[in-house]
């Protein structure tokens, strides 16, 4: 039987809510991860140093065992200096959401005034806080996230010394700025490189497909795949998973997110061994997101192996991607 081990596998972009969802879900990611960048999108968002602080142990108390680190975030806005120091050793990354863009982001920026946001990225630059942004306009549905690139190159060529991680990108437009500026990277969701526009709503309609920034072409799908196969040193794995409720997703007014967590590892093995390049998951997992932030996480090995296992249909209220559904590895074992 073929097998492949990941070591410290790392999900560099999560959602784990909070009370009885987030006792629901973070135990499957703190399974098979050896931490995870934890979003801030709560309601209210994760903003004081008091709310990290907090935040992280209801985190740790809702895993059964100590080999997970929930690496915390803070919500972006317009922070003095004297803060960031203060936050600067509970928190990994500051999260940047345009104003009502996504789900819980109406706190985020407004209006992308590079002189009003100049104290914070300054100071976040000096300090070495690394700046994760969802970029996407309020444009139309499909070019959000190319519309965005103007702002992340203002961003990226006025605070040379900020690390700016392009969120979950998902088109071609993304994948071509990493070239162009020394100090952008991006995280890469599973589900980007498996589904396309048409896998949303070229047929029925897919609810649990559905999240943002919403599944593009297949050409931007093609790009993905090629830097992530590649396990190119600028991008990481950050799965987006985004658990909301049954009720909220086959509804009248869908929620945004696709619930991957607990079969995000088997799923990658999948996409890596079809395209012969296994021997890269390691570093789009892993390694390169440790070089990236400077992290070095608790030891964990986990074994795939190549056997068809099928998707429960719910985790609890919760439904994953391809739920129901077979998909050709699962896990072995967890050291
Ligand atoms: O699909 C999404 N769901 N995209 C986001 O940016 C937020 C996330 C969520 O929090 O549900
Ligand atoms: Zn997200």
């Amino acid at each position: 039987m073929k097998t492949h081990t990941l070591l410290m596998p790392l999900d560099m972009h999560l959602h784990l809510r909070d009370g009885v969802m987030l006792e629901q879900v973070a135990p499957l990611s703190a399974y098979t991860f050896s931490g995870a960048i934890v979003m801030p999108n709560l309601v209210p968002p994760v903003s004081t140093v008091e709310d990290v602080k907090a935040y992280k142990q209801r985190i740790m108390a809702a895993v059964p065992n100590d080999y997970f680190e929930p690496y915390m975030t803070l919500f972006y806005k317009n922070y003095d200096k004297r803060f960031l120091e203060s936050v600067k050793d509970h928190i990994l990354a500051i999260k940047l959401y345009p104003a009502g863009i996504t789900t819980n982001s109406e706190g985020g920026v407004s209006s992308f005034n590079i002189e009003e946001m100049r104290p914070t990225l300054e100071a976040m630059s000096e300090l070495g806080i690394v700046l994760c942004v969802h970029g996407e306009t309020d444009g139309f549905v499909m070019d959000r996230e190319a519309e965005f690139m103007s702002i992340y190159e203002m961003l990226a060529s006025n605070f040379p010394n900020l690390k700016i991680i392009m969120e979950h990108i998902t088109t071609k437009a993304a994948v071509d700025m990493l070239e162009r500026y020394p100090n952008l990277y991006a995280t890469i969701t599973v589900h980007h490189l498996l589904l396309t526009l048409d896998d949303v709503v070229g047929g029925m309609m897919m609810p649990h497909h559905f999240c943002k920034p919403i599944a593009k072409r297949p050409e931007d799908k093609e790009a993905l795949l090629k830097v992530a196969l590649d396990a190119h040193p600028k991008v990481m794995f950050g799965s987006d998973s985004a658990p909301h409720p049954i009720s909220k997703k086959e509804a009248c007014g869908c929620a945004a997110g696709v619930f991957t967590a607990p079969i995000a590892l088997q799923l990658l093995c999948e996409i890596f061994d079809k395209y012969g390049k296994l021997e890269n998951l390691q570093a789009f997992v892993s390694d390169n997101a440790q070089n990236i932030y400077g992290i070095c996480p608790e030891f964990k090995e986990i074994v795939l192996e190549e056997r068809e296992f099928e998707v429960p249909a719910i985790y609890g209220n919760v439904v994953p991607l391809y739920g129901g559904k077979k998909i050709k590895w699962a896990i072995q074992s967890v050291e």
